[in-house]
């Protein structure tokens, strides 16, 4: 239940639209504010309430599992039930037809308001790639079709990942892709799929979950802005993505996004299979400032940044995953990053038809690893000009791939490097929740005011699509 979000001026909105472009439509108030604005009573959750999350405001003296722990002996072998007009299945994601059904309820139901302008273009390519990582379960791709017609009308899944939250490592999922039809909303269907799909992953044994929503739930561990940095300023105005600001002229705000033709750091090039071992090390030592990570193993590091061999072979219609390294000039592997191209198709525009999305996913780097402590000036300030020219490039390629906005949140050490390279903030928040496990806060990125907080950066080290 991840996404991104709205914009400003400058980037207007991207991601899981729905219910960041409506819902928070807010400016000026602290997060602390934003979270306490959106949320209701404890009370009123009526689902929430009743399952092992944190509650608001509540004080943690220990981190740790919530519920007592169980068996999966103990969970019940039987679905949850349904109205008698639907049923239960299981998605095959390796059976197109079945893909296709998925990407018609996302495309058509992710974005809320009926007068979307934008729709989610999500691909076979992109399923195979998000759903199918290493140890994948077909059971945990849940769909809800109504019996008389087979028609899809809800979707959940779960992927395995084994989180580090301050180092302990829990096994767990991550939850993505909650959607109901837009004409079955407000009917209590989104719990029984969310208790659907947690009694499956309790009977493999794993008891904890990261899920990522706009909306504000009990209770998040971390809050992330999403900020947007214009690749192509003249599409985003004709599309009604950004506005002109007062006083600005077109060729001014073309002339502020254009960026060089081709990426400048020497030794970049794209991830190859026989980096896997170099980068997933760099990779590693960088993650481990983070205080919510996930451990990839090397298997995973190559399937969510190299997406097997469709991918390695993928032209830009099908390509998703977007990776590279610098390796210096003694063959070593400095610095690497990626991003994932998830685009909208533009609904009622006689001239446009797709709007290309980036979205900066992970990324590593050595500049500041001779330095024990990440805020050390120096260490902040290596690091600082690295990221700054890695990401700068990182929007170039994906502009020369046809990519008109390049998002990115607030999370990783990116208040470093946002506002230099242009990245404006957005409207939109991500709230990360934890399932059955007490975490204390995780820093987010933002400040009280909203701003990117360059000097705590954030501690989340983890990046949900
Ligand atoms: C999110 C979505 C599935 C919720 O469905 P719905 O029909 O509005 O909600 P339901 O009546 O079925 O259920 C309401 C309950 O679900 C909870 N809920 C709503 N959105 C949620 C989310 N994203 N994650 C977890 N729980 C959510 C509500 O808080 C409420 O529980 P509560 O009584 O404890 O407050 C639906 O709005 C949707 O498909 N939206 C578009 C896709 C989307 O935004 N997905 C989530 C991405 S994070």
């Amino acid at each position: 239940m991840s996404g991104s979000g709205s914009g400003d001026d400058a980037g207007e909105p991207s991601g899981k639209l729905a219910e960041l472009l409506k819902l928070l439509k807010m400016n000026g108030n602290d997060v602390a504010k934003l979270t306490q604005s959106q949320r209701k009573e404890m009370k009123d959750y009526k689902f929430w309430k009743t399952q092992p999350v944190a509650t608001f405001d509540e004080p943690i003296s220990e981190e740790g599992p919530i519920d007592r722990k169980k068996t999966p002996d103990e969970i019940s072998s039987e679905p949850f039930p349904l109205l008698a007009e639907f049923e239960w299945c299981t998605m095959d994601v390796n059976d197109k037809s079945q893909v296709e059904d998925i990407f018609v309820l996302l495309n058509e139901n992710y974005v809320e308001d009926r007068d979307a302008s934008f729709r989610f273009k999500y691909t076979r390519e992109f399923f195979n790639w998000s759903l199918k990582p290493p140890g994948w379960k077909k059971d945990w791709h849940v769909g809800v079709r109504v019996r008389s017609t087979g028609k899809l009308v809800a979707f959940i899944s779960a992927i395995p990942v084994n989180l580090s939250v301050r180092g302990n490592v829990i096994k767990s999922v991550e939850i993505n892709f909650l959607c109901v039809h837009k004409q079955l909303r407000g009917k209590r269907l989104a719990p029984v799929l969310i208790k659907e799909i947690t009694r499956r992953v309790n009977k493999c044994d794993i008891w904890f979950a990261l899920y990522t929503s706009g909306t504000v739930l009990p209770s998040p561990v971390s809050v992330c802005r999403y900020t947007h940095r214009p690749l192509n300023w003249n599409k985003l105005l004709d599309v009604g993505f950004v506005q002109l600001p007062p006083g600005a002229s077109k060729p001014q705000m073309v002339a502020n996004y254009t960026l060089p033709k081709g990426p400048t750091t020497k030794g970049l090039r794209p991830l190859k299979p026989e980096d896997v071992e170099q980068a997933h090390s760099l990779f590693e030592k960088y993650q481990r400032r983070f205080d919510l990570v996930q451990e990839f193993s090397k298997e995973e590091f190559s399937h969510w940044f190299l997406g097997g061999s469709e991918q390695m072979h993928a032209t830009p219609d099908t390509k998703v995953i977007y990776s590279y390294v610098v390796e210096n000039e003694h063959g070593k592997i400095t610095d690497f990053f990626s991003f994932y191209s998830l685009p909208f198709t533009i609904l009622n525009n006689s001239v446009h038809k797709e709007l290309g999305i980036g979205y900066l996913f992970y990324y590593a780097s050595d500049a500041d690893l001779i330095y024990n402590n990440r805020f050390d000036p120096k260490a902040t300030s290596a690091l600082k000009e690295r990221l700054s020219q890695l990401i700068n490039d990182a929007c170039i390629l994906a502009r020369n791939a046809k990519m008109d906005v390049f998002n990115a949140l607030t999370s990783q050490d990116n208040a470093l490097f946002l506002e230099k390279l242009k990245f404006g903030p957005g409207d939109g928040f991500l709230n990360f929740y934890l399932f059955n496990y007490r975490a204390f806060p995780i820093t987010g990125g933002i400040q009280d005011d909203q701003d990117y907080d360059v000097k705590k950066r954030s501690n989340v080290g983890v990046v949900m699509l």
